[in-house]
């Protein structure tokens, strides 16, 4: 069965797209079938991961103006640009499906505005309903990664709606907390009742950032660094689920060299013995169990 996972912020920079792209490259890797799609449709952002073009977006399934497998693009060929984990060759039965949103300035225009009338608007919906049921059927896929805009946004809205587990990630600073606390009470409250997942994913937390020269290598020292810092601080965690009434899926430190790096990119496959990659390897196990 198709497990649909969204990443969902209330402030922007959180790390959405940084983990679900590393998350759904390594998905695909490890022999499944992810389709990652981009519904930050304000400031999409995903092409930077991939280096990746598109010729049609989602904004253009949306108006009817390309179907599902011109969307859908196959960038599983991607994945083999980087070096094979453990010396091991990738599962050549994994797939990288992304479907991206359109950065040109006119379309984000015409979607927020067609979302403004009330008549297009139910039939953008009914769109978007459609491209999940078809991503489903015609690409049996395993998981459906969804990257969303931060806060409360119309389509962000949407795709928790669609999705059956919410990630909702946050830095543990003072706005963040407030807001994370508003969307838990005024949104995932109800999606909970409805029997959508909903949990807290911490990442680049303030408090502390690791240095490239141990978090590229000394993994050992690393974690200890970590460990006496915010990872783990149970306390600290277990008061801030019990302080927004969710559970914390996974905590993630700020490591300086990818906040550094100018460019974004696929650090889990780019160094599979990056610190960050086991924490995407700990979040699929995690998933793999919800
Ligand atoms: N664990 C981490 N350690 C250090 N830097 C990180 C980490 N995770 C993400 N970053 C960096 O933080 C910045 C913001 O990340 P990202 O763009 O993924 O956030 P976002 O939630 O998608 O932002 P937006 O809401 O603007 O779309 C990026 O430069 C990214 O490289
Ligand atoms: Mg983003």
């Amino acid at each position: 069965m198709t497990k649909c996972v969204a990443f969902h912020s209330y402030k922007g920079g959180t790390g959405k797209s940084t983990i679900s792209s590393n998350l759904s490259a390594t998905l695909a890797r490890r022999g499944f079938t992810a389709v990652l799609l981009d519904l930050d449709v304000y400031a999409p952002s995903l092409q930077d991961y991939f280096q990746w073009q598109p010729k049609k977006s989602i904004n253009d399934y949306l108006f009817e103006n390309a179907n599902v497998d011109e969307v859908i693009q196959d960038l599983t060929g991607v994945l083999n640009k980087f070096p094979p984990n453990d010396g091991q060759p990738a599962d050549s039965k994994g797939k990288l499906l992304v479907g991206f949103s359109s950065t040109s300035k006119d379309e984000i225009y015409k979607l927020d505005g067609a979302v403004r009338q009330e008549g297009s608007k139910i039939q953008l919906l009914r769109k978007f309903l459609m491209l999940r049921e078809e991503i489903v059927s015609r690409y049996n896929a395993d998981f459906i990664i969804i990257d969303t805009s931060p806060g409360i946004r119309y389509w962000s809205i949407n795709s928790l709606a669609i999705a059956d587990t919410i990630l909702l990630s946050l830095k543990l600073d003072g706005i963040d907390l407030k807001g994370t606390r508003l969307l838990a009470k005024e949104i995932y409250e109800s999606l909970t009742k409805l029997g959508t997942k909903s949990y807290l994913l911490l990442n680049r937390a303030a408090g502390y950032c690791l240095p490239p020269s141990m978090a590229g290598e000394n993994t050992a020292s690393t974690q200890e660094l970590y460990n006496t810092t915010i990872g783990n601080q149970s306390t600290v965690i277990s008061k801030l689920n019990e302080d927004i009434g969710m559970d914390t899926i996974l905590s993630i430190p700020c490591y300086c060299d990818i906040q550094f790096d100018s460019n974004e990119f696929l650090t889990a496959l780019k160094y599979p013995d990056h610190p960050f990659a086991a924490k995407i390897a700990l979040l699929i196990d995690k998933l793999k169990e919800i």
